[in-house]
């Protein structure tokens, strides 16, 4: 069903239109699927996608621009499209925060450059910031996009190729033991993992519940289908709870590569024991994987540190800061001090100057707003979403331009937005 509703300025001759789904197929949800896919360049959508595609969407908000009817291009099919859906992040110390998680961002190509997705955006964080939720998070495309709406980028992820010959040998055994499982037959199994992992990592971003589709290999966009080829091993611990899954396929009929399409391993014995079974599996000659931890123990775990090699190191999530009072009370502060900041946001959401103290490692921030901005370094909100995590460290930023101040006032904003952990995001959405 489409509502209409006009909280923007919406440039002429254009109109923003809100389509929900209640999960099951409706034209106007399918329209919305079919200009994601003429966006991004997908294949045109076959029934079984938008039956998909429907149950997915169940509850987001699509937000589309319309051109007058009718439309001469395609007829039903929005110019613009962009979801938006509530969920959680970690902020450090296991504390998850309401967040608005922003998706499917597409402008037809012959309205490109006309103002339809600064106008998307502006919409949807408002309605964010009404609704008091302190972040809007999303994941990027391109780099060039989303940095003057204020998105810095906030957690990485890494790719790396294994050489699981003979080389590959562990200089320790790790804990627990590792099994394979019926793909198809681990749904709560991976859920169980995947709750415990967003629990444990700052940075984590949560997943929507149909992601198991995609991990069990029973649904397959690029397949249009079920991807048969998925195999999948769990790791317990050592009191028998499971604490890693892994989801991969071997490229072909007595195949000698694997791809990792999915890990999730809550500690480093996991993650390391699910390694060593991957390259353990005879005929196998290398494994490729992406969204590896930043801070994985592998290439220290293994005999030959050359048998793990890093192909990619890339931005992952992209964390706007739309409340800082919030963002900051809510983040897991590993330094005891203090620090002063102005923020500038040319949207206006977080603009203003603020001081932290926490009184010891671990404890929550004090945090004030304040009318002086003498004693305060100076960075832009996008800044300020990079450091969130820890991900950005200050004096990088301080040295790229992105904060200025003195040393000393540089100095603080490092260490205070230092962490002891690593973020670590394996969501993309
Ligand atoms: C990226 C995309 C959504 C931009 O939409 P658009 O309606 O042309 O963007 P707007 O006209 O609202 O432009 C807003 C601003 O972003 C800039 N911009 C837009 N797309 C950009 C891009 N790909 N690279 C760099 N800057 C870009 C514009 O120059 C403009 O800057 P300004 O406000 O400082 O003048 C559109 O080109 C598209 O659909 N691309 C293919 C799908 C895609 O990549 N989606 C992003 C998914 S994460």
């Amino acid at each position: 069903m489409a509502e209409s509703t006009s909280p923007v300025q919406v440039p002429d001759p254009y109109r923003l239109e809100l389509v929900t789904s209640d999960g099951s197929r409706t034209e106007a949800v399918d329209n919305v699927q079919r200009a994601v896919a003429l966006g991004f360049h997908l294949a045109q959508p076959s029934d079984a996608v938008l039956e998909h595609y429907a149950t997915y969407v169940e509850g987001e908000r699509l937000w589309t621009i319309r051109q007058p009817d009718p439309d001469p291009e395609f007829p039903g099919l929005p110019v613009a499209t962009m979801a938006a859906y509530p969920s959680t992040i970690n902020t450090g110390h296991g504390h998850l925060e309401p967040t608005t998680f922003i998706t499917d961002v597409t402008v037809r190509s012959s309205h490109r450059r006309r103002g339809l997705l600064r106008t998307l955006m502006t919409n949807a964080l408002n309605r964010s910031k009404e609704e008091g939720l302190p972040f809007a998070a999303l994941t990027a495309t391109e780099g060039s996009i989303y940095g003057r709406f204020g998105y810095g980028i906030s957690t990485r992820a890494q790719n790396v190729e294994i050489v699981a010959d003979g080389r590959f040998k562990l200089n320790h055994e790790p804990s627990g033991t590792v099994s394979m499982a019926d793909p198809l037959a681990i749904d709560d199994l991976r859920l169980e993992v995947f709750s415990a992992f967003h629990q444990a990592h700052r940075g984590s971003h949560n997943r929507e519940p149909w992601h198991v589709d995609f991990a069990s290999g029973r649904w397959d966009p690029q397949k249009d289908g079920p991807n048969r080829r998925i195999r999948s091993i769990v790791h317990h611990d050592d009191d028998g709870k499971p604490d890693g899954v892994v989801s991969y396929e071997i490229d072909k009929d007595f195949g000698s590569k694997i791809t990792v399409v999915d890990m999730v391993a809550t500690t480093p014995d996991a993650e390391v024991a699910l390694w060593e079974f991957l390259a353990s599996i005879d005929l196998i000659e290398t494994i490729k994987a992406w969204g590896v931890d930043p801070a994985t123990p592998l290439p220290w775990a293994v005999e030959d540190p050359r048998v793990v090699k890093f192909t990619r190191h890339s931005d992952l999530g992209w964390l706007r800061i739309l409340d800082v009072d919030r963002a900051m009370a809510v983040r897991g502060w590993d330094h005891q001090g203090s620090v002063t900041f102005h923020v500038t946001d040319s949207m206006g959401y977080a603009e203003g100057t603020w001081r932290i103290d926490v009184d010891a490692p671990g404890a929550p921030a004090t945090v004030t707003r304040v009318s002086d901005s003498t004693d305060a370094a100076t960075l832009d909100v996008a800044a300020l979403g990079s450091l969130y995590f820890g991900v950005g460290r200050g004096f990088s930023l301080a040295a790229a331009h992105r904060i200025t101040g003195t040393d000393e006032q540089i100095a603080a904003v490092d260490r205070m937005f230092s962490t002891v952990d690593v973020a670590h995001n394996i969501s993309e959405f």
